[in-house]
């Protein structure tokens, strides 16, 4: 079966930095896939070129067998890619609900929307706590997840999840990649997990990728990548 979302040879650059160098990787439906990789590799620049947030020199991104690369971004977000950038970028001064709903503004299924707001809430039960708290108020890891949960508000057909280990204790990181791996699991969401921690990534992910400068310099199914020396010393630090 033809993979939900292929990058064939992708290059991007920002004016005259070169940021991505002949890049190709997919994403099976219904499966995690790590993009994995050093600060400043070009993680989130492949999530930006597939957004269509940055702009790609040579190369072709295919979703669901489709080329995308000159669609408008938005265009790209209605067919169902939805990004959760790294950063937290919430809506600080409205309440943690009306983040939620801003998650499904595109919609026009207002009862579908409804149901989803509870069945997300159930993965998310502390932000049902908080649903008239102003998401402002909310630690790092509840920002996180309201993140999360706003862009599972879209009903997405893939989520492209920029670092949400960033700033995170241990114990939280655990916690929000056990929802992950839930969402994975029960709801059959496909994800393109961008980190830094190779470790909790490798342990939700089908396979995984590398980026060095801009290309991919080590791939293969996550289990294995666990178990190699060269990953193990080099991106797991043992
Ligand atoms: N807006 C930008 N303008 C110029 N250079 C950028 C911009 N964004 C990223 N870069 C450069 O592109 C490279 C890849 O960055 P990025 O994709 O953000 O890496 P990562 O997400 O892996 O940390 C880096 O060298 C970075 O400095
Ligand atoms: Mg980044």
């Amino acid at each position: 079966m033809a993979p939900l979302l292929e990058l064939r040879s992708i290059s991007a650059s920002y004016g005259r930095i070169q940021a991505l160098s002949g890049v190709s990787l997919s994403v099976p439906e219904g499966e995690i896939v790590s993009l994995l990789g050093a600060n400043g590799a070009g993680k989130t620049t492949t999530l930006n070129v597939v957004s269509r947030l940055v702009p790609v020199t040579v190369g072709s991104v295919l979703f669901d067998g489709t080329a995308i690369e000159r669609w408008a971004p938005h265009k790209v977000v209605g067919h169902g890619v939805v990004q959760v950038p790294e950063g937290r970028e919430i809506f600080h001064d409205m309440s943690v609900r009306e983040n939620l709903l801003m998650g499904a503004y595109r919609r026009t299924d207002a009862n579908a929307a409804a149901s989803d707001f509870e069945r997300v809430l159930e993965y998310f039960p502390v932000l049902r706590e908080r649903l008239r708290q102003k998401a402002g108020t909310l630690s790092g890891g509840e920002q996180q997840m309201l993140l999360i949960a706003r862009a599972l508000m879209a009903r997405p057909r893939l989520v492209l999840l920029d670092e949400p280990s960033l700033g995170l204790s241990p114990r939280l990181v655990q916690q929000i990649f056990d929802i992950v791996r839930r969402l994975n699991r029960e709801e059959r969401l496909t994800i393109l997990l961008v980190e830094q921690n190779a470790s909790v990534a490798l342990a939700v992910s089908s396979y995984a990728y590398i980026l060095e400068n801009g290309e991919i310099a080590i791939e293969g199914p996550s289990e294995q990548l666990r178990a190699d020396d060269t990953v193990r010393k080099t991106y797991l630090g043992n």
